[in-house]
């Protein structure tokens, strides 16, 4: 069986720890759809396209040579054959993302690529035909709403900034959290006027991470793969934190 399992929620949810981990666990393809946001991001930099210019922007991410490494334990990112996957995560390109993200023409073409990345995991791509995990912000609504499994990964405002401030600044502190608030608050106001990750559409199962570790979270998405496709998920793990839509 192929199984696909989307992974929505806001910034540091720990979605991509949790979607990576739960991919390693079910030998499944891992796809970051936000990498795709960060790497059209730089590569309209590095074209010197002016991002307020949506036109442009469009156009240039229409031609973007871009290869995304799906292997969980090691996910890569290319662009025209250089290694972006250090370059995307920068504070620069975490600040200007939301803009190329809010492009609806740009939603459009990465939507495609996501989706045939998706459909080759399907046939026969790094998983084997066995599946993948999709994470982003509008994969279990729009980009895979036929997905086996669809989990919406919230957690508060406050483990988030603290988790994202100890990720950039090694301290969950009131300056750290302060410095982080950008990266958060104001990126999740400006991607939701495109996306709805708020609240899980019906159908979505939601997990709240407030109170769990990785590992406890990664539990839980697992539980929810067991009560919905018990055919893939170990039968070795009891989750916990789940509530359904
Ligand atoms: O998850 P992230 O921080 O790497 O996402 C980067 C940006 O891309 C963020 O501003 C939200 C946006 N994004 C999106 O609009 N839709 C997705 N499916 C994934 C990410």
């Amino acid at each position: 069986m192929t199984l696909v399992i989307a992974i929505d929620g806001p910034s540091g949810s720990g979605k991509s720890s949790v979607s990576k981990a739960v991919a390693r666990r079910l030998g499944l393809a891992y796809l970051d759809t936000g990498a795709m946001y960060r790497a059209a991001t730089w590569w309209c930099r590095h074209q010197g396209v002016d991002l307020a210019d949506a036109a442009a922007v469009e156009a240039a991410v229409a031609r973007m040579p871009l290869e995304m490494g799906v292997d969980p334990d090691s996910p890569s990112v290319h662009v025209g054959g250089e290694d972006v996957g250090a370059a995307i995560r920068t504070t620069e390109i975490s600040t200007a993302v939301s803009a190329v993200a809010t492009n609806l023409a740009v939603r459009d073409e990465l939507r495609r690529l996501q989706r045939a990345a998706i459909d080759g995991e399907k046939l026969d791509g790094f998983s084997g035909g066995r599946g993948i995990v999709a994470e982003g912000r509008d994969i279990t609504t729009v980009v895979a709403p036929d997905a086996d499994v669809r989990v919406l990964l919230t957690a508060s405002e406050e483990a988030r900034l603290a988790r994202r401030a100890r990720e950039l600044h090694g301290s969950d502190g009131a300056g750290a959290v302060e410095a982080t608030r950008d990266q958060i608050v104001r990126r999740d106001a400006d991607d939701s006027t495109v996306s709805q990750f708020h609240v899980a559409a019906d159908g979505v199962a939601t997990v709240d991470s407030s109170e769990l570790d990785l590992e406890q979270t990664v539990n839980a998405v697992l539980a929810v793969v067991a009560e919905l496709a018990p055919a893939a998920a170990p039968t070795d793990e009891v989750g916990t934190g789940r509530t359904d839509a």
